[in-house]
């Protein structure tokens, strides 16, 4: 990728202020000139919705403070005047909730869109790391945001995932006060929560800048997985992949409306509208939907393994279902790097979706011997997955031919359409 720059101040103010702080060329360069691959697909917008889901996200958010109040006895009522009786409440509340769904939803698509095409491979490794850390302190701010709303599902949610620290063996009482402020969910925890469920998201701003940075500095992959040979295979980012982004925002923007206007408590649990009482616990524990994968790895662990108690355990696969990806760069040991030329591993992926589907499904469902057994099986499979699919697949598997070349690979897609458009 080149890095030179063709930013070229016009005016006598920008010439004068890129003398002396050259934000405007930077922010050409990484807006404007950048080079992107010819081939980039759809799947290649969602960074750009991320970044306007955080802002989203970040703007309500400051919003909503002004209205909330920490204090257990106050903070559901509040949350609920605001929405009733506040200035556009009715908006920026739902707009937030329903915002944190959409956030996550554009996040596994961006994941699991660059684990298809090998984006975390080499030299890319620190865009994915970074990717799983952005990942792990997203998760961190939903979960503290929900606590916040205070209501039945949020107290029993902060008492059950607060306990689970305490299963930690020599640190874990420890850290469960610390967590808390205190032996149990109360006041202190509620300042904790809404003092981090405000930082956070600017880490997350950090982590973003960094990641984009990266992400700017090695180029980006594309559906081949073959790097960019010339500068004829790029083309620059606008208008080209403005232009691409803005659509692709517009529809996503659509689903959203959608959502936020007529189905504002699809993906809220109705626990939720109960005022919360840390006295007593919710009957059947659901987390949003963003964590029920997880929630049912952690259920699957229901024996004890040596000095490993079933609790502890859980913990332990929990944690280790989302470090795993940090290591994907190197599990991952196939030199073809996009899934388009690989038809086992194609196969094996999509079971691994379709597994992550199905641990959300029994995470949502009682526990029953049945839903135990799947997801024993299912939590199986998705280790399976990385820690022995991942690097041993590549010994056996039959790939096909990897095109020499971006322009390659167009010309025979574009070869190929045209005779399927002469045989219509
Ligand atoms: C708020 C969260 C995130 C934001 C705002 C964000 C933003 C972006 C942007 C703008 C790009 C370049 C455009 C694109 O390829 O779509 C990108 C690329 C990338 N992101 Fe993210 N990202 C986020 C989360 C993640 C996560 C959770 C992962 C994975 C664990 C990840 C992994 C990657 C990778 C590997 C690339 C390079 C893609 C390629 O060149 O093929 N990102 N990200």
């Amino acid at each position: 990728m080149t890095k030179s720059s063709s930013y070229h101040p016009k005016y006598a103010l920008t010439r004068w202020l890129d003398a002396r702080l050259p934000i405007l060329r930077f922010l050409y360069n990484l807006g404007v000139s950048f080079p992107v691959p010819r081939n980039l697909n759809y799947f290649y917008t969602f960074g750009g919705i991320l970044t306007l889901m955080l802002v989203s996200q970040i703007l309500t958010g400051i919003v909503m403070s002004m209205h909330y109040i920490p204090d257990v006895t106050l903070a559901f009522d509040a949350r609920e005047r605001f929405m009733r009786d506040g200035q556009f409440g009715w908006l920026f509340e739902p707009w937030h909730a329903v915002g944190s769904s959409f956030f996550f939803i554009a996040a596994y698509i961006h994941l699991a869109r660059g684990l298809y095409y090998g984006s975390h491979k080499r030299p890319r490794e620190l865009i994915w790391i970074i990717g799983v850390l952005i990942y792990l302190v997203m998760m961190a701010t939903a979960f503290l945001g929900y606590t916040l709303v205070w209501g039945m599902m949020s107290t029993s949610a902060a008492s059950v995932i607060s306990g689970l620290f305490k299963a930690i063996p020599v640190i874990g009482p420890w850290l469960h006060e610390t967590l808390l402020g205190g032996f149990n969910v109360g006041q202190p925890t509620l300042n904790r929560f809404y003092s981090l469920h405000y930082l956070f998201p600017f880490i997350l701003v950090f982590l973003i800048g960094l990641h984009i940075w990266a992400v700017h500095h090695v180029g980006q992959n594309n559906p081949t997985g073959v790097e960019v040979k010339s500068p004829s295979e790029t083309v620059p980012f606008t208008p080209y992949a403005t232009i691409k982004d803005i659509f692709a925002i517009s529809v996503f923007l659509i689903f959203f409306a959608w959502f936020l206007f007529f189905m504002p408590d699809y993906m809220g649990h109705p626990d939720n509208y109960i005022a919360g009482d840390t006295m007593t616990t919710s009957p059947h524990i659901v987390p949003e939907w963003y964590f029920l994968p997880f929630y049912a790895m952690l259920r699957a662990i229901t024996f004890d393994f040596g000095p490993i108690s079933s609790t502890f355990g859980g913990v332990l696969i929990l944690m280790a279902a989302v470090l795993i990806w940090l290591f994907v760069p190197w599990l991952d040991r196939s030199k073809v790097r996009s899934a388009r030329y690989r038809p086992a591993f194609k196969l094996f992926y999509w079971l691994f979706i379709a597994d992550v589907v199905l641990l959300g499904t029994l995470g949502a469902s009682p526990i029953t011997e049945s839903s135990v057994f799947w997801s024993q099986i299912a939590t199986l499979y998705y280790f399976v997955f990385f820690l022995v699919i991942m690097p041993f697949l590549p010994k056996f598997e039959k790939t096909l031919p990897v095109p020499s070349s971006i322009s390659e690979d167009l010309e025979k897609r574009e070869a190929k359409a045209k005779t399927r458009w002469r045989l219509w």
